[in-house]
This record gives C-alpha cells, sequence and structure tokens, in this order.
C-alpha cells in the first residue's frame, strides 16, 4: 500500500511538472505519459487556451472571475467548517423525500414544513440518529463529534413548492425551499467525479497560508463545483434531482486525524452549494468514497440494501423511481455481482411497469479514458453485461475516468466468463480475450443521435464536473465507442424523460453549449420509446403553443421551431408516415424547443455569491506570484529528464491493478 501510494505522488508530480513545463513552452515533444492529468485552477484569471503537443488544449480557467475567487477566499475559513449542511436525496419515489445531516448535539432529527417566513404550516417529521455510526472531526487538538441524522418525509406532490427548516443543535435552522417538479415529464442533471480535493499535486500559482496542501485544491475545486451547478441550474431551472456517478469527495484514507479532518472539509466543499438545499441529489459510491461512513452519513437513500454482501464502509446500493423511470444505484467497488443482481432484481420486482430503466456506478465497464478503462474500469464488464442486459437497462451512467463517451447500444453476448479478482493483470492475454469477447455492438445505429425501441444498453462515461482532474482518452478508440471527448473543460448532462423518450445532453459547464464528441459528433442521444401519431399531435400542439411566446424566445429560434413543426405536421397528416418518420417529427420537436433561446438571455453569471451569514474574516495572503511560477519552470525543466526516467520505470512495474491502486 505504501509502495502504492508513493507511485501515485511520484505519478502525481510528474504529471505536475511536466504540465508546467508545457504550458510554458512550446517546442518540446515529451507530452504522452505527463498530460494525463489536467485541472481547472481557479486562482487563474486567464481562461486562454494552450494548445498541447496532442493538439487538445487546457484551459487555465473556465470561470475566471477574480472578484468572485477573492470573496470566496475569503469566506473559506466558514464553508470548511461547515460540517452541518444538509443533503437533500430521492425519496423512494417522488411522493417522498430524504434527508441527511450531521448535528454535534445528540437529539431527534427532525424537519418541519413551514412557510416562507418560517411559521410552522405543516408537518414535522422526525427521524433516526444512528449513533453506530458516528463521526468526528479533530482539528487543534479538539475533537468534536458529528451525530449523523436522517430523516424522510412523506405526502410530496409534483409542482409544489415547500419550506422546511432541520432540527440543529437544540434549534431549527433557518428556511430552506425545496420545489417538486412534474413527473411525467422531467430532467435530471447527471455529473461526473466532482472529486473535491482532485487538483491536490497540481502546480498552483498562488502563495498564501494553504499552497500545496490538500485543503488548498479543496479550496479551488469547491469553487468550481458551485460555479458548475450554478451555471447547470441556471440553464435549467427544473431539474428534478441530481445524479453524481461517484467521487464526491478526493481523500479515500481515514486512518489519521489528519486524513478524516480533509475528508470532512471536502464534504463541507461538496455540499456547500445552496442547490443542494433545494434539489434531491442522488449520487453512488466511488472508490475515493468507500471507505468512510461520511458518504452514508451525508446521504440518506432511499431503499438502502442492507442485505447486500460485501458492501463497503460507505454503505450500500439502492434504488428509487421517478415517474416512469427506475433508478438503480450500485456500488461497484464491491465486486460481488451477484449481490448487485439480487438488488436489481429487487428493485426491478418493486417497480415492474417501469418504462425506463437507468443504472448508475462509479467504474466505467465501457469507458474510453486512459487511466481505467482498460484497467479496473473494466475488470467488472464480463461480470456486469448479462446482468445490465438481462435486467433491460436502457441508459447506465458511470464515472471515474475523468472524460466524456458514449457508446454504441450493447448487448451481452450470453455467453458465461470467470469472475475476475481486483488485482487481475488487466493486460493478459486471458483477461483481454475474455473483456473483449463478452459484449456485442448492435448495429444499424452508428450515424445516428436517435434510436428507437433499441435492442441493448447504451453507456455513458461522464466528465469532470468541476475540473479538479482531467485523464486523457485512450490513444486506441474502443470498438464499443461511438462518441468521446476530452475537452479539457468542467462537462455537465442533462437528461430529459418522458412517456415517450429519454434524451441526454451533455454541456461545458462554463458556456451552457453542447458539447461536441471528437469527429463533429454531436453529443445529444435520444431513445424513443412507442411513439404513436397521438403523441405526436401532442407535441404539435404544445410546440404550436410556444410560438405564441414572441417577445418570450428570439425570432430565429421561434421560426426555427415553425419550420419543425410544419415538417412534423406533414408527418402528422400522411396516412403512409411508418414510426420511424413518427419518432423522429416527435424528437425533431423536442430539439427546436430546447433550443428555444430567451430574447432576455444574459451571460451566465458564474459569480459566487457570499454566505448570507458569513463571518468575514482575514484571508490569508493570496495573489498570483510569478516569481513562484519561473522557479516551479525551472525546476520543471531541471528535474524533467530524471522524473521521465523515473516515471517510465515506475510504469513498467505496475502490472497489477489493484483498488488501491486508484486515483
Ligand atoms: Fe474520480
Amino acid at each position: 500500500m505504501k509502495k502504492m501510494v508513493g507511485n501515485k505522488i511520484l505519478k502525481k508530480v510528474t504529471a505536475a511538472i511536466l504540465a508546467t513545463t508545457f504550458i510554458a513552452s512550446s517546442g518540446y515533444s515529451i507530452y504522452a505519459a505527463s498530460l494525463r492529468e489536467s485541472w481547472n485552477n481557479a486562482a487563474s484569471t486567464t481562461t486562454t487556451g494552450t494548445t498541447l503537443q496532442d493538439g487538445s488544449v487546457v484551459y487555465s480557467n473556465v470561470y475566471a472571475d477574480p472578484t468572485a475567487w477573492a470573496s470566496w477566499k475569503t469566506d473559506w475559513d466558514k464553508i470548511r467548517k461547515n460540517y452541518e449542511q444538509v443533503a437533500l436525496t430521492p425519496g423512494k419515489d417522488a411522493s417522498e423525500l430524504n434527508f441527511g445531516w450531521y448535528s454535534y448535539t445528540e437529539e431527534t432529527p427532525a424537519v418541519r414544513l413551514t412557510d416562507s417566513q418560517g411559521n410552522v404550516t405543516g408537518q414535522t417529521f422526525y427521524g433516526v440518529q444512528d449513533k453506530n455510526s458516528l463521526s468526528s472531526v479533530t482539528e487543534n487538538a479538539v475533537t468534536t463529534n458529528l451525530y449523523p441524522n436522517k430523516v424522510k418525509i412523506t405526502g410530496i406532490t409534483k409542482a409544489t413548492t415547500y419550506y422546511y427548516q432541520y432540527f440543529l443543535d437544540g434549534g431549527w435552522s433557518e428556511t430552506f425551499t425545496y420545489k417538486s417538479q412534474n413527473t411525467d415529464a422531467f430532467s435530471v442533471l447527471y455529473v461526473g467525479d466532482p472529486q473535491i480535493g482532485a487538483s491536490v499535486g497540481q502546480a498552483a500559482t498562488e502563495t498564501n497560508a494553504f499552497t500545496n496542501t490538500t485543503e488548498y485544491y479543496a479550496r479551488n475545486d469547491a469553487y468550481n463545483w458551485n460555479q458548475t451547478l450554478n451555471n447547470a441550474i441556471k440553464a435549467n431551472p427544473k431539474l428534478s434531482f441530481i445524479l453524481s456517478a461517484g467521487d464526491q469527495i478526493n481523500q479515500t484514507s481515514v486512518d489519521s486525524a489528519v486524513k478524516i479532518l480533509e475528508q470532512q472539509v471536502e464534504y463541507s466543499g461538496f455540499l456547500y452549494p445552496s442547490a443542494l438545499r433545494s434539489i434531491p441529489i442522488a449520487t453512488v459510491i466511488g472508490n475515493h468514497d468507500s471507505g468512510s461512513v461520511n458518504y452514508k452519513n451525508h446521504f440518506n437513500n432511499p431503499n438502502s440494501f442492507t442485505e447486500e454482501v460485501g458492501a463497503s464502509t460507505a454503505g450500500n446500493d439502492y434504488f428509487f423511481s421517478y415517474g416512469d423511470a427506475l433508478f438503480v444505484c450500485i456500488n461497484t467497488n464491491n465486486y460481488n455481482c451477484q449481490t448487485h443482481k439480487d438488488l436489481i432484481d429487487k428493485a426491478i420486482s418493486a417497480y415492474p411497469n417501469a418504462k425506463w430503466k437507468v443504472l448508475m456506478f462509479h467504474q466505467d465497464i465501457y469507458g474510453s479514458g486512459a487511466d481505467h478503462s482498460d484497467s479496473d474500469g473494466m475488470i467488472l464488464r464480463t461480470q456486469l453485461t448479462p446482468i445490465i442486459d438481462k435486467a433491460g437497462f436502457d441508459v447506465v451512467l458511470q464515472g471515474h475516468d475523468h472524460t466524456y463517451s458514449r457508446s454504441y447500444q450493447i448487448s451481452s453476448d450470453s455467453n458465461t466468463y470467470t469472475a475476475f479478482g481486483k488485482t487481475v493483470d488487466t493486460k493478459s492475454s486471458a483477461f483481454l480475450t475474455q473483456n473483449a469477447a463478452c459484449y456485442n455492438i448492435l448495429t444499424n445505429i452508428a450515424s445516428t443521435n436517435k434510436v428507437i425501441n433499441p435492442k441493448g444498453t447504451v453507456y455513458f462515461e461522464a466528465n469532470s464536473s468541476t475540473g479538479s482532474k482531467f485523464y486523457q482518452l485512450i490513444t486506441t478508440q474502443q470498438n464499443y465507442i461511438a462518441a468521446r471527448s476530452q475537452s479539457w473543460k468542467p462537462t455537465y448532462s442533462v437528461i430529459d424523460i418522458n412517456d415517450v423518450s429519454l434524451t441526454v445532453r451533455t454541456y461545458d459547464a462554463a458556456t451552457n453549449k453542447e458539447l461536441v464528441a471528437d469527429g463533429g459528433i454531436q453529443t445529444a442521444y435520444t431513445i424513443v420509446k412507442s411513439v404513436e401519431k397521438t403523441n405526436l399531435e401532442s407535441k404539435i400542439s404544445e410546440a404550436t403553443n410556444l410560438l405564441s411566446d414572441t417577445s418570450k424566445y428570439t425570432q430565429d429560434s421561434l421560426a426555427n421551431l415553425q419550420k419543425v413543426i410544419a415538417a412534423a405536421k406533414v408527418i402528422f397528416d400522411n396516412a403512409e408516415s411508418n414510426s420511424v418518420a413518427v419518432a423522429s417529427a416527435y424528437t425533431s420537436i423536442d430539439d427546436a424547443i430546447k433550443a428555444l433561446i430567451n430574447s432576455d438571455a444574459q451571460a451566465v453569471n458564474t459569480s459566487y455569491v457570499q454566505p448570507a451569514a458569513a463571518t468575514q474574516q482575514a484571508g490569508p495572503v493570496t495573489g498570483d506570484n510569478p516569481m513562484t511560477l519561473y522557479i516551479c519552470l525551472v525546476m520543471a525543466v531541471l528535474s524533467s529528464s530524471l522524473l521521465i526516467t523515473m516515471y517510465v520505470a515506475d510504469r513498467k512495474k505496475r502490472k497489477a491493478i489493484s483498488n488501491d491502486e486508484c486515483i
């Protein structure tokens, strides 16, 4: 283990120094191993991209805003210590809502419904404080207990505004808002690896009290996380919930008080965005989340699979339904796939009529990143593929590889394969033969981003939503990959679900513009199920109503919608129109509605807003320091040859892949 940690540090140091060398120089050609990682440096004042040797572009800071960054730094001392922030998670269905939070006090947890002024108007819901899952934090030789509180509230009705307070340390919190959304047609946000603190080891451009400490990087990544969520929600104000595919935080270990403190601070940063008081978040356990109770204490997941065999310290598989969709979240740090199958069977038997089935887990079994898609990310492939195929999942959402990719529709080859352990040599011929053979790539979908009643499952890999760490794409694109991209910028996806279609659109998080994958392939992908002419008629009617909003939308975007409606009417009026034509017309209207541009659309305001109750404190001395950068560059040039030699030697030694090694 110590050796693995040493390897990891070596790799990070190598990457950081060589990356610095590259950004500073344009003529040197050693880059293949060194540029696996990059980050979004919130301290940087420039968004100008730097083109690397492989043609990719590293953006220094997509959220460059010195004023907002300065405010964030000033407030950080308050943000980092706020261990008691509540997280909303989806309930077992849309009629319920779950809450989880830490308190300093041993007490009966409760959530009560109020009006906007905090006057009690509704029921008070009581929950459970699990003292067996107690956590703590130690700083300046003072240890404070953190009591985990869980409450669920019931009776939620759709499209309703609720106000609530949660009980905290003998009193009630301030009043927060939760707006339930429609369940027949709804949108969810899908994000990958926020991993607060994962930029640790990158080349800092500031000098201050935190520089080169883990907390310096947690502060950086939490700032970006807040920016990404604010942008995504501003562009998509009616999100039903958020899906996070694991690695919410970076500090894996809790074997010392220092590391426990680091992890708690990272969770404080992760939970900081005010959106998380108002929008539930469904997460899965990433390898970085798996080793401590903090995950299960913060996230009150519904239908927790306590029967799970081999569960992680962090918690269990779980599932929930929303509208016509079933969401199953499994912990792939647990390599016992039979137990995951048991949970999936249980979920499906609970919701046998779910029209859409979505599975989420962390380790990408069909991804395209350089760091995991040919190593630990694929170890589970032979075992999970037939389970996923048989269960009929439409979509699988993955994380772990910090790149964007979408697979073709994939099915199982129906054969049985040997299960592999975490330490299998993924480069061995025996392993590669089995994994190469376990899936079928379904045909006739290579050139389209819309599929109708497809067989098999599509697998998505989400890039980093914070920019805390990016990986390169793997050199050779796998045959199962339909689209992939490393934009070196934070991204998020929005999944729109209704009774006819499910669409996943992926966006640049800073601009809210749709991401275009390598080769100009659009990232929007739509699965259509059972669309009838009556559905098309309703869609035409819905779209026609929007045409009257001439003041709300730009003329060009309305003209486009009008054109699409006219074409759809031709399809609708033609008795000979087949299901493909009807489906195409239906989704084209959906696309045109999604593409409507508000007339008063302003540039996205990414400014950080100070917390209302923030106590202004003297911040550390900060600021870009050219001398530091110069020293780094000189050190990089002097050190790069030695480190490259060490790095290459180290890579040759790394034949066994273990989960502990995952970064
Ligand atoms: Fe990660």
